[in-house]
């Protein structure tokens, strides 16, 4: 067994952030697999179809070129996440992108994923999963100070209603749902600051590393 580890939670949880620092710590691959549903919407976007267009998403994602995704500031953008979101719906989108996921995840180094659905459709087997989460108030403040110092002119309260939304319809959708795997380790951010929110993530890896043999 090699060492996957999986981070599932909602927006501005800090899942990203986590995710990237472990894979630094444990020299782990790391898949952002929120950019593959970004990358889809704003191709979508971009050609003018509707985001609702199943059969349209469904090609964008089977054609999806994964090279520079990371570099992509398109798809940093609030509009690229909440298309994300949409696309993210469609059976036949998740359908096309998970054997992408499945063969990263199972590369023998071991790899770090994050995302909606790692620990319970894409790596239900993985050793160590994480689900980071933090109160709908908290995961909007840091977001509304990340794009406000980056020169975006947003309010709290359309952060905090934006934040609201895409919880909703991420968890509340029929295909492979925003759901805490039974066997997820919960973190709860709310009350910490990004190194005890890492240092709580590391201890959780720890463990399942020494209950594993890893
Ligand atoms: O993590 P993020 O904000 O970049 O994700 C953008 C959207 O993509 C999110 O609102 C839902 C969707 N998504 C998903 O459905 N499954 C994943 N594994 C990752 C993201």
């Amino acid at each position: 067994m090699s060492l996957i580890i999986a981070v599932d939670g909602p927006a501005a949880s800090g899942k990203g952030t986590i995710a990237a620092r472990l894979a630094r710590t444990y020299g782990l691959p790391h898949l952002d697999t929120g950019l593959l549903y970004r990358a889809v919407g704003v191709k979508l976007l971009e050609a003018g179809r509707s985001l609702d267009d199943e059969a349209a998403a469904t090609e964008a994602a089977r054609s999806l070129d994964v090279a520079g995704l990371s570099d992509d500031p398109r798809l940093t953008t609030g509009e690229a996440g909440e298309a994300a979101s949409r696309v993210a719906g469609h059976p036949g989108v998740r359908a096309a992108l998970l054997d992408l996921q499945q063969a990263f995840a199972a590369q023998a180094v071991g790899a770090v994923l994050d995302g909606r659905d790692i620990g319970t459709v894409i790596a239900p087997d993985a050793p160590a999963k994480l689900f980071v989460t933090a109160t709908p108030e908290v995961r909007a403040t840091r977001r509304w100070r990340q794009l406000t110092a980056r020169g975006f002119d947003i309010g709290f309260e359309e952060m905090l209603a934006d934040i609201q939304r895409r919880d909703a319809r991420d968890a509340g959708r029929g295909a492979a749902p925003m759901v805490q795997a039974e066997d997820a380790v919960l973190l709860d951010t709310t009350d910490m600051d990004i190194e005890a929110a890492f240092d709580a993530a590391r201890r959780i890896v720890e463990t399942a590393r020494a209950k594993h043999g890893l």
